[in-house]
Protein backbone atom coordinates (compact mmCIF):
# COMPACT_ATOMS: atom_id res chain seq x y z
CA UNK A 1 0.00 0.00 0.00
CA UNK A 2 1.55 3.43 -1.22
CA UNK A 3 0.71 6.36 0.93
CA UNK A 4 1.16 9.88 -0.28
CA UNK A 5 1.18 13.29 1.84
CA UNK A 6 -0.59 16.54 0.55
CA UNK A 7 1.15 19.33 2.76
CA UNK A 8 -1.45 22.43 2.66
CA UNK A 9 1.27 25.62 2.62
CA UNK A 10 0.04 27.81 0.33
CA UNK A 11 -1.76 30.38 3.18
CA UNK A 12 -0.81 33.54 3.28
CA UNK A 13 -0.38 33.83 7.54
CA UNK A 14 -2.36 36.85 7.74
CA UNK A 15 -3.54 36.53 11.12
CA UNK A 16 -0.32 36.18 12.17
CA UNK A 17 -0.07 40.14 10.62
CA UNK A 18 3.39 39.29 10.07
CA UNK A 19 3.47 39.69 6.44
CA UNK A 20 5.18 36.59 5.46
CA UNK A 21 3.86 32.58 4.99
CA UNK A 22 3.64 31.61 9.18
CA UNK A 23 5.84 28.45 7.84
CA UNK A 24 8.60 30.61 6.95
CA UNK A 25 9.40 32.48 10.10
CA UNK A 26 12.33 31.33 11.70
CA UNK A 27 12.26 30.57 15.54
CA UNK A 28 14.75 29.36 17.15
CA UNK A 29 16.52 28.46 13.95
CA UNK A 30 13.44 26.50 13.15
CA UNK A 31 10.43 27.46 10.54
CA UNK A 32 7.16 26.04 11.19
CA UNK A 33 7.46 23.41 7.77
CA UNK A 34 10.46 22.03 8.69
CA UNK A 35 9.32 20.67 11.95
CA UNK A 36 6.03 19.65 10.84
CA UNK A 37 7.57 17.55 7.34
CA UNK A 38 10.69 16.31 9.80
CA UNK A 39 7.69 14.19 11.46
CA UNK A 40 5.80 13.06 8.63
CA UNK A 41 9.54 12.34 7.04
CA UNK A 42 10.86 10.47 10.62
CA UNK A 43 7.76 8.26 10.34
CA UNK A 44 9.00 6.25 7.63
CA UNK A 45 5.09 5.89 7.15
CA UNK A 46 4.99 8.29 4.04
CA UNK A 47 5.92 7.26 0.51
CA UNK A 48 5.27 10.61 -1.44
CA UNK A 49 5.44 13.91 -0.55
CA UNK A 50 3.59 16.70 -2.25
CA UNK A 51 3.43 20.43 -0.70
CA UNK A 52 1.02 22.87 -2.38
CA UNK A 53 2.19 26.27 -1.68
CA UNK A 54 1.93 29.68 -3.27
CA UNK A 55 4.34 30.51 -6.07
CA UNK A 56 6.10 32.84 -4.69
CA UNK A 57 7.18 30.76 -1.73
CA UNK A 58 8.39 27.24 -3.46
CA UNK A 59 11.86 28.68 -3.71
CA UNK A 60 12.32 29.11 -0.43
CA UNK A 61 10.55 25.93 0.94
CA UNK A 62 12.16 23.79 -1.80
CA UNK A 63 15.70 24.60 -0.28
CA UNK A 64 14.39 23.83 3.73
CA UNK A 65 13.43 20.00 2.51
CA UNK A 66 14.76 16.92 0.53
CA UNK A 67 14.79 17.78 -3.38
CA UNK A 68 12.29 14.42 -3.54
CA UNK A 69 9.21 16.19 -3.08
CA UNK A 70 6.69 17.32 -5.16
CA UNK A 71 5.24 21.01 -5.52
CA UNK A 72 1.79 22.06 -6.87
CA UNK A 73 0.70 25.35 -7.06
CA UNK A 74 -1.93 26.54 -4.30
CA UNK A 75 -5.27 28.25 -4.64
CA UNK A 76 -7.50 30.74 -2.94
CA UNK A 77 -8.80 28.90 -0.58
CA UNK A 78 -7.17 25.60 1.64
CA UNK A 79 -10.12 23.98 -0.18
CA UNK A 80 -8.48 24.84 -4.02
CA UNK A 81 -5.38 24.07 -2.81
CA UNK A 82 -6.09 20.94 -1.65
CA UNK A 83 -8.22 20.15 -5.23
CA UNK A 84 -4.70 20.95 -7.34
CA UNK A 85 -2.86 18.85 -4.67
CA UNK A 86 -5.19 15.60 -5.59
CA UNK A 87 -4.66 15.92 -8.77
CA UNK A 88 -1.07 14.51 -8.63
CA UNK A 89 -1.60 11.80 -5.62
CA UNK A 90 -0.57 8.52 -6.92
CA UNK A 91 -1.28 6.71 -3.62
CA UNK A 92 -3.59 4.26 -2.23
CA UNK A 93 -4.01 6.42 0.61
CA UNK A 94 -3.57 10.35 0.88
CA UNK A 95 -3.10 12.12 4.26
CA UNK A 96 -3.58 15.26 3.89
CA UNK A 97 -1.85 17.70 6.81
CA UNK A 98 -1.80 21.51 7.44
CA UNK A 99 1.60 22.69 7.73
CA UNK A 100 0.43 25.20 9.93
CA UNK A 101 0.42 21.76 12.35
CA UNK A 102 3.82 20.93 13.46
CA UNK A 103 3.24 19.24 16.66
CA UNK A 104 1.87 16.14 15.06
CA UNK A 105 3.44 13.19 16.10
CA UNK A 106 3.85 9.69 14.67
CA UNK A 107 1.33 7.71 17.00
CA UNK A 108 -1.61 10.26 14.99
CA UNK A 109 -0.33 10.01 11.25
CA UNK A 110 -0.27 6.09 11.92
CA UNK A 111 -3.62 5.91 13.70
CA UNK A 112 -5.36 7.72 10.49
CA UNK A 113 -3.35 5.51 8.07
CA UNK A 114 -4.95 2.63 9.33
CA UNK A 115 -8.32 3.95 10.25
CA UNK A 116 -8.59 4.78 6.25
CA UNK A 117 -7.41 1.50 5.42
CA UNK A 118 -10.05 0.31 7.36
CA UNK A 119 -13.07 2.62 6.46
CA UNK A 120 -11.94 4.65 4.16
CA UNK A 121 -11.42 8.18 5.81
CA UNK A 122 -9.87 9.26 9.35
CA UNK A 123 -9.55 11.97 10.69
CA UNK A 124 -7.31 13.30 13.69
CA UNK A 125 -9.96 14.28 16.92
CA UNK A 126 -9.97 15.09 19.83
CA UNK A 127 -12.42 15.09 22.49
CA UNK A 128 -13.45 18.90 23.29
CA UNK A 129 -12.35 19.72 27.22
CA UNK A 130 -14.32 22.31 26.92
CA UNK A 131 -17.57 23.63 27.05
CA UNK A 132 -18.30 24.85 23.73
CA UNK A 133 -21.34 27.85 22.92
CA UNK A 134 -22.38 29.49 20.48
CA UNK A 135 -22.13 33.16 20.67
CA UNK A 136 -24.39 36.39 19.00
CA UNK A 137 -23.37 40.10 19.73
CA UNK A 138 -21.33 39.20 22.39
CA UNK A 139 -23.25 37.14 24.71
CA UNK A 140 -24.56 33.41 24.73
CA UNK A 141 -26.74 32.26 22.16
CA UNK A 142 -26.80 28.46 23.09
CA UNK A 143 -25.24 25.80 25.03
CA UNK A 144 -23.48 22.86 22.94
CA UNK A 145 -22.08 21.03 25.40
CA UNK A 146 -19.19 18.82 25.59
CA UNK A 147 -19.71 15.27 25.70
CA UNK A 148 -20.15 14.44 22.06
CA UNK A 149 -18.11 17.50 20.96
CA UNK A 150 -14.71 16.75 19.38
CA UNK A 151 -12.14 19.42 17.75
CA UNK A 152 -11.55 17.73 14.19
CA UNK A 153 -7.82 18.82 13.59
CA UNK A 154 -5.19 16.78 10.73
CA UNK A 155 -3.86 14.80 9.46
CA UNK A 156 -6.77 13.79 7.90
CA UNK A 157 -6.60 10.64 5.62
CA UNK A 158 -8.37 9.14 2.99
CA UNK A 159 -9.15 6.17 0.10
CA UNK A 160 -7.31 8.70 -2.69
CA UNK A 161 -9.88 7.33 -4.82
CA UNK A 162 -12.72 8.22 -2.25
CA UNK A 163 -10.87 11.58 -1.70
CA UNK A 164 -10.61 12.67 -5.04
CA UNK A 165 -14.02 12.02 -5.83
CA UNK A 166 -15.43 14.20 -3.37
CA UNK A 167 -12.93 16.74 -4.57
CA UNK A 168 -14.16 16.62 -7.99
CA UNK A 169 -17.65 18.03 -6.59
CA UNK A 170 -16.71 20.84 -4.93
CA UNK A 171 -16.93 23.66 -7.65
CA UNK A 172 -15.75 26.90 -6.36
CA UNK A 173 -17.09 26.40 -3.05
CA UNK A 174 -15.26 26.26 0.40
CA UNK A 175 -15.28 23.95 2.84
CA UNK A 176 -13.95 24.03 6.67
CA UNK A 177 -11.36 21.13 5.63
CA UNK A 178 -11.06 17.65 3.73
CA UNK A 179 -13.52 15.69 6.48
CA UNK A 180 -16.66 18.23 5.46
CA UNK A 181 -15.93 17.03 1.97
CA UNK A 182 -16.12 13.61 2.31
CA UNK A 183 -19.17 14.07 4.46
CA UNK A 184 -20.96 15.95 2.12
CA UNK A 185 -20.20 13.98 -1.32
CA UNK A 186 -19.33 10.39 0.31
CA UNK A 187 -20.35 9.43 3.48
CA UNK A 188 -19.82 9.13 7.06
CA UNK A 189 -16.03 10.22 7.91
CA UNK A 190 -14.54 8.18 10.58
CA UNK A 191 -12.48 9.24 13.62
CA UNK A 192 -8.70 8.72 14.43
CA UNK A 193 -6.82 9.67 17.53
CA UNK A 194 -5.57 12.66 17.69
CA UNK A 195 -3.49 14.55 20.23
CA UNK A 196 -3.66 17.58 22.12
CA UNK A 197 -0.67 19.26 21.59
CA UNK A 198 -0.80 19.24 17.87
CA UNK A 199 -2.04 22.71 17.69
CA UNK A 200 -2.45 24.78 14.45
CA UNK A 201 0.10 27.86 14.74
CA UNK A 202 -2.58 30.35 14.06
CA UNK A 203 -1.31 33.92 15.64
CA UNK A 204 1.67 35.64 15.94
CA UNK A 205 2.46 34.11 19.65
CA UNK A 206 1.31 30.60 18.71
CA UNK A 207 4.89 30.51 17.00
CA UNK A 208 6.60 30.72 19.99
CA UNK A 209 5.89 27.38 21.11
CA UNK A 210 8.19 26.26 18.19
CA UNK A 211 11.11 27.20 20.29
CA UNK A 212 12.68 24.05 21.93
CA UNK A 213 14.52 25.58 24.92
CA UNK A 214 12.79 27.27 27.60
CA UNK A 215 12.48 30.89 26.14
CA UNK A 216 14.60 32.16 29.12
CA UNK A 217 17.75 33.85 28.83
CA UNK A 218 19.95 34.53 31.64
CA UNK A 219 23.25 37.00 31.45
CA UNK A 220 25.66 38.15 34.26
CA UNK A 221 27.20 41.92 34.94
CA UNK A 222 29.82 42.93 36.61
CA UNK A 223 31.22 47.02 37.52
CA UNK A 224 33.67 48.89 39.52
CA UNK A 225 34.27 52.68 40.47
CA UNK A 226 36.61 54.18 42.70
CA UNK A 227 35.49 55.89 45.78
CA UNK A 228 36.40 59.89 46.06
CA UNK A 229 36.10 62.63 48.32
CA UNK A 230 33.09 65.55 46.26
CA UNK A 231 31.21 62.83 44.31
CA UNK A 232 28.16 61.90 45.07
CA UNK A 233 27.34 58.20 45.70
CA UNK A 234 24.54 56.66 43.45
CA UNK A 235 23.32 53.12 43.82
CA UNK A 236 20.25 52.17 41.66
CA UNK A 237 19.22 56.01 41.16
CA UNK A 238 19.15 56.30 45.35
CA UNK A 239 21.33 58.97 46.56
CA UNK A 240 23.04 57.60 49.38
CA UNK A 241 24.37 59.76 52.34
CA UNK A 242 28.06 59.26 52.68
CA UNK A 243 31.42 61.08 52.94
CA UNK A 244 32.65 60.21 49.14
CA UNK A 245 30.79 58.97 45.88
CA UNK A 246 31.73 57.05 42.93
CA UNK A 247 33.93 58.40 40.39
CA UNK A 248 33.13 57.78 37.00
CA UNK A 249 32.06 59.96 33.39
CA UNK A 250 28.75 59.28 34.39
CA UNK A 251 27.19 59.59 37.42
CA UNK A 252 28.80 56.13 38.04
CA UNK A 253 25.95 54.63 39.59
CA UNK A 254 27.73 51.12 39.84
CA UNK A 255 25.11 48.75 40.63
CA UNK A 256 22.58 50.15 37.49
CA UNK A 257 25.94 49.59 35.42
CA UNK A 258 26.15 46.00 36.64
CA UNK A 259 22.59 45.17 35.84
CA UNK A 260 22.60 47.08 32.61
CA UNK A 261 25.23 45.27 31.66
CA UNK A 262 23.74 42.05 32.60
CA UNK A 263 20.74 42.39 30.70
CA UNK A 264 22.95 43.55 27.79
CA UNK A 265 24.88 39.89 27.69
CA UNK A 266 21.68 37.65 28.43
CA UNK A 267 20.56 38.24 24.65
CA UNK A 268 23.91 38.85 23.08
CA UNK A 269 23.88 42.69 23.02
CA UNK A 270 27.60 43.33 24.04
CA UNK A 271 27.98 45.90 27.25
CA UNK A 272 27.44 49.69 28.46
CA UNK A 273 30.60 50.47 26.99
CA UNK A 274 29.75 49.41 23.46
CA UNK A 275 26.28 51.90 24.10
CA UNK A 276 27.17 54.54 25.69
CA UNK A 277 31.30 54.56 25.12
CA UNK A 278 32.79 57.28 27.85
CA UNK A 279 34.51 58.92 25.44
CA UNK A 280 31.26 60.09 24.15
CA UNK A 281 30.43 63.76 25.72
CA UNK A 282 26.74 63.15 25.48
CA UNK A 283 27.32 60.73 28.51
CA UNK A 284 29.07 63.00 30.80
CA UNK A 285 27.58 63.23 34.15
CA UNK A 286 24.88 60.95 33.05
CA UNK A 287 22.03 59.73 34.77
CA UNK A 288 22.49 56.08 34.65
CA UNK A 289 18.63 55.33 35.21
CA UNK A 290 17.99 57.04 31.80
CA UNK A 291 20.55 54.42 30.41
CA UNK A 292 19.03 51.76 32.30
CA UNK A 293 15.41 52.80 30.44
CA UNK A 294 17.50 52.46 27.29
CA UNK A 295 18.84 49.06 27.62
CA UNK A 296 15.17 47.99 28.60
CA UNK A 297 14.14 49.47 25.08
CA UNK A 298 17.00 47.56 23.09
CA UNK A 299 15.71 44.33 24.79
CA UNK A 300 12.03 45.25 23.93
CA UNK A 301 12.55 45.90 20.75
CA UNK A 302 13.98 41.90 20.52
CA UNK A 303 11.17 40.77 22.01
CA UNK A 304 12.20 40.19 25.30
CA UNK A 305 11.19 41.44 28.89
CA UNK A 306 13.21 41.44 32.40
CA UNK A 307 12.18 38.70 34.30
CA UNK A 308 14.41 38.60 37.72
CA UNK A 309 17.53 40.37 38.67
CA UNK A 310 20.34 39.55 41.47
CA UNK A 311 22.77 41.38 42.66
CA UNK A 312 25.28 41.77 45.30
CA UNK A 313 27.31 44.68 46.18
CA UNK A 314 30.81 45.01 47.65
CA UNK A 315 31.41 48.13 49.35
CA UNK A 316 33.10 48.21 53.26
CA UNK A 317 31.18 51.49 54.09
CA UNK A 318 28.94 52.55 53.88
CA UNK A 319 26.22 49.89 55.89
CA UNK A 320 23.67 49.65 52.74
CA UNK A 321 21.11 47.47 54.82
CA UNK A 322 19.02 50.83 55.38
CA UNK A 323 18.43 51.78 51.62
CA UNK A 324 18.21 48.30 50.08
CA UNK A 325 14.19 48.36 50.09
CA UNK A 326 14.35 51.86 48.60
CA UNK A 327 16.83 50.93 46.11
CA UNK A 328 15.06 47.54 45.21
CA UNK A 329 11.63 49.42 44.89
CA UNK A 330 13.26 52.28 42.46
CA UNK A 331 14.97 49.31 40.04
CA UNK A 332 11.64 47.58 39.98
CA UNK A 333 9.40 50.54 38.89
CA UNK A 334 11.59 51.64 36.24
CA UNK A 335 12.09 47.54 34.80
CA UNK A 336 8.66 46.77 35.33
CA UNK A 337 8.90 44.39 37.82
CA UNK A 338 7.76 42.98 41.14
CA UNK A 339 10.30 44.27 43.44
CA UNK A 340 10.41 40.65 44.97
CA UNK A 341 11.55 39.99 41.18
CA UNK A 342 14.69 41.93 42.26
CA UNK A 343 17.30 40.49 45.14
CA UNK A 344 20.22 42.97 46.27
CA UNK A 345 22.58 42.01 48.52
CA UNK A 346 25.72 44.01 50.09
CA UNK A 347 28.62 42.71 51.76
CA UNK A 348 32.36 44.01 52.93
CA UNK A 349 34.98 42.22 52.21
CA UNK A 350 36.81 42.15 55.87
CA UNK A 351 38.70 45.01 55.18
CA UNK A 352 40.55 43.00 52.08
CA UNK A 353 41.78 44.64 49.04
CA UNK A 354 40.95 47.86 47.87
CA UNK A 355 37.31 47.87 48.62
CA UNK A 356 38.36 46.54 52.13
CA UNK A 357 40.33 49.85 52.07
CA UNK A 358 37.61 52.04 50.99
CA UNK A 359 39.16 53.02 47.89
CA UNK A 360 36.29 51.26 45.23
CA UNK A 361 32.65 49.72 45.09
CA UNK A 362 31.72 46.76 43.00
CA UNK A 363 29.12 45.29 42.06
CA UNK A 364 28.45 41.59 40.65
CA UNK A 365 24.63 41.01 38.69
CA UNK A 366 22.96 38.58 37.08
CA UNK A 367 19.68 38.79 35.34
CA UNK A 368 17.16 36.35 33.42
CA UNK A 369 15.06 37.77 30.19
CA UNK A 370 12.08 35.93 28.98
CA UNK A 371 10.95 36.15 25.23
CA UNK A 372 7.42 37.89 24.73
CA UNK A 373 7.32 38.23 21.53
CA UNK A 374 8.83 37.92 18.19
N1 LIG B 1 -3.65 26.93 3.28
C1 LIG B 1 -3.46 26.56 1.95
N2 LIG B 1 -4.04 27.29 0.96
C2 LIG B 1 -4.80 28.37 1.25
C3 LIG B 1 -5.03 28.74 2.58
C4 LIG B 1 -4.45 27.99 3.58
O1 LIG B 1 -2.74 25.59 1.68
N3 LIG B 1 -5.33 29.08 0.24
C5 LIG B 1 -2.96 26.17 4.36
C6 LIG B 1 -2.10 27.03 5.27
O2 LIG B 1 -0.81 27.22 4.72
C7 LIG B 1 -2.12 26.28 6.57
C8 LIG B 1 -3.43 25.49 6.52
O3 LIG B 1 -3.93 25.59 5.19
O4 LIG B 1 -1.04 25.37 6.69
C9 LIG B 1 -4.44 26.00 7.54
O5 LIG B 1 -4.83 27.33 7.20
P1 LIG B 1 -4.70 28.59 8.14
O6 LIG B 1 -4.31 28.21 9.51
O7 LIG B 1 -5.92 29.40 7.94
O8 LIG B 1 -3.41 29.34 7.53
P2 LIG B 1 -3.35 30.67 6.70
O9 LIG B 1 -4.45 30.70 5.70
O10 LIG B 1 -1.95 30.76 6.20
O11 LIG B 1 -3.55 31.77 7.83
P3 LIG B 1 -4.60 33.00 7.81
O12 LIG B 1 -5.97 32.39 7.65
O13 LIG B 1 -4.39 33.68 9.12
O14 LIG B 1 -4.22 33.87 6.64
MG1 LIG C 1 -6.56 30.73 6.36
Amino acid sequence: MKVSLVLACAGKGERTGLNKNKLLVSVGGTTCIEKTFSTFYNSLLIDEYIIVCADKDKKEISSLLPTTVKFVCGGDTRTQSIKNALEIVTGDIVLIHDGARPFVCKDTIKDCIDTAEQYGSGIATVISCDTICKTKNGEIDAYLGKSELYNVQTPQAFKTELIKKAYSFVGNNTFNDDGEVFYKYIGKVHLAKGNRNNIKITYKEDLLLLKQAPLCRIGTGFDCHKLVENRKLILGGIEIPHTKGLLGHSDADVLTHAIMDAILSAISLRDIGTHFPDSDTKYKDADSIELLKQVLAMIKEQGYAVYNISAVIMAEKPKLSPYIVEITKNLANIIGIQADAIGIGATTLEGLGFIGREEGICVNASASLIKQSI
